[in-house]
């Protein structure tokens, strides 16, 4: 079955589908604001090109003398935008509190978010790590969004919202996910190089079936050998971002084949890169750093337990 086939709203020709209480208000409002925006557009420039041609220059017998004043169009012309605008306002305003007001939601299930150089991860109350955004349906959501680097901003089309990451604090954002399926995110803040590829997707759960996979998602320790898992976390956790397995050169050096092998540092030293240098290196990256590499990868201290690093070095010495 394709995900549209699940969605009881379907996307319209300018709108991707509703999944979310608030989408629906603010497609209305944007309708709204764009359709009066056509229409004046449309009459401003009809009258201009008018006019154009009506009181286009003549030789001085022609003219005549025009009206220099009209009270009732006057009025007309600032009365009828004022009130356009106005409602726009209240509309805006009043749509905007509902979705940003934590009031409504005071129970809202808390779901953590970090925007890194580049890549999204998602922090669950149990203190899973995913790279994906999960949510049950129906229920309603608090996302606390913070960055490790620069301003990112979670995007989720479908449920018509988006909030910025920035580092140092702590924003919010709100949503009551209406319709099962998958939508994608998108980083809406040009964060550098990869900024575009900043793509993850939220699963929208049906009723009972979120917490079925939050503990199977959570136990992949137990679940796999460490380098399976190490492999997942190498991907999960945005290493591979910067750190290519196929010798390819990245924003960081490559790690195909370097469990077991010399590396050139910047001091000019040479160092084994054993377990020990690995674990170093996520835990404190700046200690030894690869000849001809940036002093740029944030350190995984308290971001990764002993036995993710443990699990992510089993899997180093897997590709050679
Ligand atoms: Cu992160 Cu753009």
């Amino acid at each position: 079955m394709s995900p549209s086939t699940l969605l009881a709203t379907q996307p319209s020709f300018w709108m991707p589908v509703q999944a979310s209480q608030n989408a629906a208000a603010t497609d209305t409002l944007f309708h709204f604001i764009f359709y009066v925006s056509a229409f004046f557009f449309a009459l401003i420039m009809v009258l201009m090109i008018w006019f154009v041609v009506r009181y286009r220059r003549r030789r001085p017998d022609e003219l005549g003398t025009g009206p220099h004043h009209n009270t009732a169009l006057e009025v007309l012309w600032s009365a009828v935008p004022i009130g356009l605008v106005i409602a726009m306002f209240v509309i805006g305003f009043k749509d905007y509190m509902r979705m940003v007001g934590p009031q409504n939601e005071p129970n809202a299930y808390e779901i953590g978010v970090l925007g890194v150089k580049w890549k999204w991860t998602f922090t669950y109350p149990n203190g899973y790590v995913d790279d994906a955004l999960h949510v049950p349906v129906d229920t309603p959501m608090q996302l606390t969004l913070t960055s490790d680097d620069v301003i990112h901003s979670l995007y989720i089309p479908a449920f018509r919202t988006k909030m910025d990451a920035v580092p140092g604090r702590y924003t919010k954002m709100f949503f009551r996910a209406t319709e099962p399926g998958e939508y994608t995110i998108f980083c809406a803040e040009y964060c550098g190089t990869s900024h575009s590829n900043m793509l993850t997707r939220v699963v929208v759960h049906r009723p009972g079936e979120y917490e079925k996979w939050l503990e199977q998602a959570s136990n992949f320790l137990d679940r796999m050998s460490p380098a399976e898992a190490g492999a997942k976390l190498f991907t999960q956790r945005g290493c591979g971002t910067c750190h290519s397995v196929d010798g390819k050169p990245g924003t960081g050096p490559t790690l195909k084949g370097v469990f077991g092998h010399d590396v050139a540092l910047t001091t000019g030293a040479k160092t084994l890169a054993d377990e020990n240098y690995l674990r170093e290196s996520i835990l404190n990256p700046q200690a030894k750093v690869v000849a001809g590499f940036e002093p740029v990868m944030p350190t995984f201290q308290g971001r990764l337990k002993d036995r993710e690093i443990t699990a992510i070095i089993e899997y180093l010495k897997t590709v050679q």
